[in-house]
Formats: C-alpha cells, structure tokens, sequence
C-alpha cells in the first residue's frame, strides 16, 4: 500500500475525476486510508507499505504498480503519462521486497492488478481502456498462468477492478454491463455461480473490493452488496474511502496483492 501523502484531484484520466469541482481533502484520504491499512491488520494480513513520490498524486492506487504471483512480478506500463513515472518506484520497491525473486519489466502498456485479476489458477484480464491485449499474452508468458481476456466498454469501469471483485479461488461478484457481448459470454460460462451486482453496487465501486476468501473489504456505500455477501456467509469488512473514489478508486485499487503463497511459475 501507499500512502496517500502527495494526494489530490488535479487531472483527469476518468469519468470519475473531476479537477474543477469534485477536489478532495487530502487530510481526509490519509485518514481513510489508513482505516484501510488497519482493517487489514486487524484481520491478521501483512501489508508493506511504499514511500509515495510527490507528483505523483495517483501513486496510492497500489493494485496498478505489477501483478505479483509467487515469486514474479511483472511490472507495470501506464496508459497515461501522468501516472507512467509510478511504474519505476513500483519496481524498485518490488525489488527490495522479501519473496519477490524476479520483477520482469513490461513491453506492453500494462497497469497490473487494476487490470489482472488472478482468480484460483487463472488470471482474468481486462482491456479496453488501459491496459493492451498484447499485454494478456505478456503475462502468460512471465507468470506462467492461463489468461481469460475480457473487454470492458463502460467508461466508468476503466479496469477490470471497477467491475470484478474476487471473493475466493472459484467466486467472483461481477458487473456485466461493463463487459461487451464476448465478455458477459464468457463470465457466465466460467462462473455460473457468481454474484452478479446490481448497478447501484458498481455505481458506488462496490466490486473493488479485496477478499481473503472468507473477510471481504469493501467500499462502505456498497451496503446492499455487503449484505448480500453476508447472506452467502463471507464476512464483509466496509470501509469508507470517499475521497479516494473522487479519483475513480477504492480498496482494491489501493491493494497490491502479493500473491506470494501461489506456486511459482515453471517455465522460463
Ligand atoms: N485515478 C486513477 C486512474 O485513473 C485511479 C486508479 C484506480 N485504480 C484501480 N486499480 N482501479 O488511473
């Protein structure tokens, strides 16, 4: 995780940011932030934290420095300028990091775990807007995983992390009127069972939530989510990241996981 020290609303690379009037209280965020950091602590989860860089005022969205699993990173490659410096720092701190072996640096735009969802032993993998299909086949190739691509067409759910959110190695919460034909196909076929979200659950980015399986962290306006999940016996954790979600994020997308308890990849 990074903290949100340098935060603000200054540009906009989403429909969800508005520089003029939706500015946020950057005491505010840190203290929200932090609320996260410590629901994690309080379920038992490790978390490493970054020093955030100044100017770079979306740094605290950690999900999208590298997707991590086992003992590879594959580093991340911005869209937008603005955020392209962040990818650096993502990659040194990987580096220094214990049970991290090998980062491997990008060819293709990429913004990790925004658009990499690993679920059991299968990444999902969004695309559309930021991160490039030629950057699914990357991933298959440095972490040795199968990869399902998916097209989200909904500008309000930019990466993959707006519309799923994984709830344990089989389950996952969707929105499908993010995804275009091909892709609602293809998650209804995949996941049968899943949880599928109302639009008033994606509208308050209830999907961007981090599971661990059994608790699930989630955005505090996403109630009717939270109770249908309970109904299904996770136990939903919410937490309010109002400011956050002036930039177009929330917990997931300030979540790094370090899936670091996945088997490490064979080949290469
Ligand atoms: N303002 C950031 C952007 O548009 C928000 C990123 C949210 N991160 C995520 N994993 N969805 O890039």
């Amino acid at each position: 995780m990074c903290p949100p020290r340098y935060f603000e609303v200054g540009y906009a690379i989403n429909p969800w940011m508005d520089p003029v009037g939706g500015r946020a209280d950057a005491e505010l965020a840190l203290r929200q932030w932090e609320s996260l950091r410590t629901t994690y602590l309080g379920l038992g989860h490790e978390v490493e934290l970054i020093d955030p860089v100044p100017g770079l005022p979306d740094m605290v969205f950690a999900a999208n420095g590298a997707l991590v699993v086992g003992t590879r990173a594959l580093g991340a490659s911005f869209a937008h300028p603005e955020r392209q410096d962040e990818a650096g720092a993502y990659r040194r701190r990987l580096e220094e990091t214990s049970g991290v072996a090998q980062v491997v640096a990008p060819q293709h735009v990429n913004e990790g775990e925004g658009d990499f969802l690993v679920v059991g032993d299968v990444v999902l993998a969004g695309t559309g807007f930021r991160t490039d299909p030629a950057a699914h086949a990357e991933v298959e190739q440095a972490l040795a995983l199968p990869v399902v691509s998916l097209t989200l067409v909904d500008p309000r759910y930019y990466h993959l992390d707006t519309a799923i959110g994984v709830l344990d190695d089989q389950t996952i919460a969707y929105y499908p009127p993010a995804f275009d034909e091909q892709g609602q196909q293809t998650l209804a076929t995949l996941f049968p069972e899943a949880v599928v979200a109302t639009e008033e659950d994606a509208a308050t980015l209830g999907l961007n939530l981090v599971s661990d399986g059994h608790n699930v962290v989630l955005p505090a306006a996403a109630t009717a989510l939270a109770e249908r999940l309970a109904g299904l016996g996770f136990a939903p954790h919410p937490v309010d990241l109002s400011e956050l979600l002036k930039a177009g994020g929330s917990v997931k997308c300030c979540t790094m996981e370090l899936h670091r308890h996945r088997s490490a990849p064979t080949t290469h």
